[in-house]
């Protein structure tokens, strides 16, 4: 089976297309054939070498987090798949793995993929849908009629917190640029503002939970966008800030909290669900599995609108 993978850190040009055994899975894990994988900012964070101290320095590694596929074989202890399921799921983020013609799982990696969903829509859920919901339901906690800012909105997390928060009920002003500005409001955003044109420190308005997804927007910046006792959210979970943070948070009133994605069957599902209903996807470009250097090439340029998408044929 073809499987990438890679021997030192680098740019996407360390990624390798290799042949390997397929992989058989134990009494309690599952054989899946591998129909889609999302990309990920978190790739080149891991193949780029930035986050070596949590995935470790020993080579070869593999890449992919989140994917689609088919259950191809069941292991004697599983119960809640068959062979043939229709299935997403989302592997340990240092680790990867999905990019891969099979990749093995446990039951605990994966639920059933909804059903009005291509494998390449569905494989665009698991790491930045689960990212969205954790922010909105647990880090910011948001409630009804509460002023959010979501800065970064039209990336891979931003699309899906938008929709998120305004199904809780909150009011939503989007920071995009000018590209996505129609369809920031297709998604829901009461407002939207264009980072390009305007800068969000020249607001009046105050926010009861700032998100930031671009990275670019340190918490001191965004205190001045935060009522007194609001919440501020980073998805960038570097030491020095997660110290900060719980000093911070034991004496202010305005709140720092950090993005850790933890995957859980029940907050899968909790997706998997949303996507029946109306959760839009966007995918932006699709590629195909030899063309896997050219798309982290283009995907970590940024620029685009929701997500890319490598597709096995
Ligand atoms: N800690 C965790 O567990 C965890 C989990 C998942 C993701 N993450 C991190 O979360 C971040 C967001 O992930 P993602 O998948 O949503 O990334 P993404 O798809 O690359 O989205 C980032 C967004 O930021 C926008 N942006 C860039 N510069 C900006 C600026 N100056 N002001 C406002 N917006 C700006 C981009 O818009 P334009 O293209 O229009 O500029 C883009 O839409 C990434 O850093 C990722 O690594 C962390």
């Amino acid at each position: 089976m073809r499987k990438v993978i890679y021997n030192r850190f680098g740019d996407a040009n360390v990624l390798e297309l290799t042949e390997q055994a397929v992989p058989v899975p134990e009494q309690n894990q599952l054989l899946i054939r591998v129909k889609a994988v999302s990309i990920n900012p978190l790739d080149w964070k891991v193949y780029g070498g930035e986050m070596k101290l949590m995935s470790g320095s020993k080579f070869p590694k593999s890449v992919g987090i989140d994917f689609s596929g088919i259950v191809e074989k069941t292991g004697s202890h599983i119960t809640g798949f068959k062979t043939g399921d229709e299935i997403i799921g989302m592997l340990d983020v240092f680790k990867g793995g999905a990019l891969a013609d099979y990749v093995v799982v446990k039951e605990t990696d994966i639920v059933l993929k909804p059903a009005n969903t291509s494998f390449a829509e569905a494989a665009a859920l698991p790491v930045t849908g689960l990212s969205a919901l954790q922010i909105m339901d647990q880090l910011a906690a948001v409630q009804p009629n509460q002023e959010i800012l979501i800065n970064g909105a039209s990336g891979g997390i931003g699309i899906f917190a938008v929709q998120i928060a305004r199904q809780r009920g909150a009011k939503v002003t989007a920071v995009v640029s000018t590209k996505s500005l129609d369809e920031a409001k297709q998604w829901g955003a009461d407002k939207v503002i264009d980072y390009k044109k305007q800068d969000i420190q020249q607001l009046t308005q105050k926010f009861d939970a700032v998100i930031d997804l671009s990275g670019r927007l340190t918490f001191k910046a965004a205190k001045k966008r935060m009522k007194d006792k609001a919440t501020f959210v980073t998805t960038l979970p570097e030491p020095q800030v997660l110290l900060y943070s719980f000093f911070n948070n034991l004496f202010s009133g305005k709140k720092l909290k950090i993005l850790i994605v933890k995957p859980t069957v029940e907050n899968l599902k909790k997706l998997t669900g949303l996507a029946e209903q109306n959760l839009q996807i966007v995918l932006d470009k699709t590629y195909f599995i030899n063309e896997v250097r050219k798309a982290y090439n283009e995907a970590s340029k940024g620029k685009i609108i929701g997500k890319s998408v490598i597709l096995f044929d």
